[in-house]
């Protein structure tokens, strides 16, 4: 039996972070990005701290504001306005889940669409949705990025993404569309998951449910990207039965170190981005 190629996140990431320092070096200023956390959620706090921790490895300004989880969904646009307004701010970040008191679009809509370096504004949304992606949301952008990386053709593949969430099963399939896959989106109501999953050639598992995506489910010789992040007796697990899938995928990323390390690299891309055409603009 071939092994087969492990589709190594940290080692794309590190790859992008080389490219990045230069990008950074080439700036007359130092872009800075504001993370707004409400709450206490720790899987939030971590994710935060790895954000900030990145910027300061990049030469880049990252500070978080943290509120209570009981601040008011309008004292938070208030607050949002005014970075809006700093033109020393190049990058917004509004850490979810928010609070359920609060519209989730109702506050993302509130970023300026040229600061929202997360992809979540239904400006960079819909940009990309033309085919003329701006902001694009950062787990898929960097799937492709990854599936770029260990040149994995993607043209006239068949594509099935698992999940129509916003932040990385719809914008994945707008993403895979625009390099001209022919892309079938799963759900929750999809009548044969398996027949469907069974004719992919990419797949790109992110429901949240663990191990759910079997040996059998998978054609050989696919290529299976896993974005759940499930923590499970203390362990975190994705949604793929790895041990097993492995022994049938011509790629696969693990969990952990697959798919996560390239959220946060193209976060920081999104934000050199970002700078550049702030820095052009002037
Ligand atoms: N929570 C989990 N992932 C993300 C992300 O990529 N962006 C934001 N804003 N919140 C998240």
């Amino acid at each position: 039996m071939t092994q087969p190629l492990i589709l190594d996140g940290k080692a794309v990431a590190e790859s992008v972070y080389k490219k990045l320092l230069l990008d950074v070096s080439l700036l007359s200023f130092v872009p800075r990005i504001v993370f707004i956390r409400v709450g206490e959620d720790p899987a939030s706090q971590s994710y935060v701290r790895s954000k900030e921790k990145r910027c300061l490895e990049l030469g880049l300004r990252g500070e978080t504001l943290v509120f209570p989880e009981t601040l008011g969904e309008d004292e938070l646009m208030g607050k949002i306005l005014n970075l809006n307004r700093d033109k020393d701010v190049i990058g917004i970040l509004v850490q979810l889940p928010l609070p359920k008191h609060m519209d989730k679009a109702k506050v993302l809509c509130s970023i300026d669409p040229r600061k929202d370096v997360d992809g979540l504004h239904p400006e960079n949304a819909g940009l990309l949705l033309q085919g003329k992606p701006r902001f694009v949301p950062c787990t898929p952008a960097g799937i492709l990025e990854m599936l770029n990386f260990y040149q994995i053709p993607v043209e006239g593949k068949r594509a099935v993404v698992i999940g129509r969430s916003e932040i990385v099963g719809r914008p994945m399939a707008q993403l895979l569309l625009n390099v001209n896959a022919t892309v079938t989106v799963c759900h929750s109501k999809t009548v044969d998951l398996p027949e469907e999953l069974k004719r992919a050639e990419i797949i790109i598992a992110a429901l949240g449910k663990p191990g759910f995506v079997k040996e059998e489910m998978v054609s050989p010789g696919a290529t299976v990207v896993d974005v759940g992040i499930n923590r499970v007796d203390g362990k975190i697990v994705g949604d793929v039965d790895f041990e097993k899938v492995k022994l049938k995928a011509h790629a696969i990323s693990p969990v952990p170190g697959g798919v996560g390390p390239m959220t946060i690299a193209m976060l920081m891309k999104n934000l050199v981005m970002a700078a550049t055409a702030q820095s052009q603009k002037s």
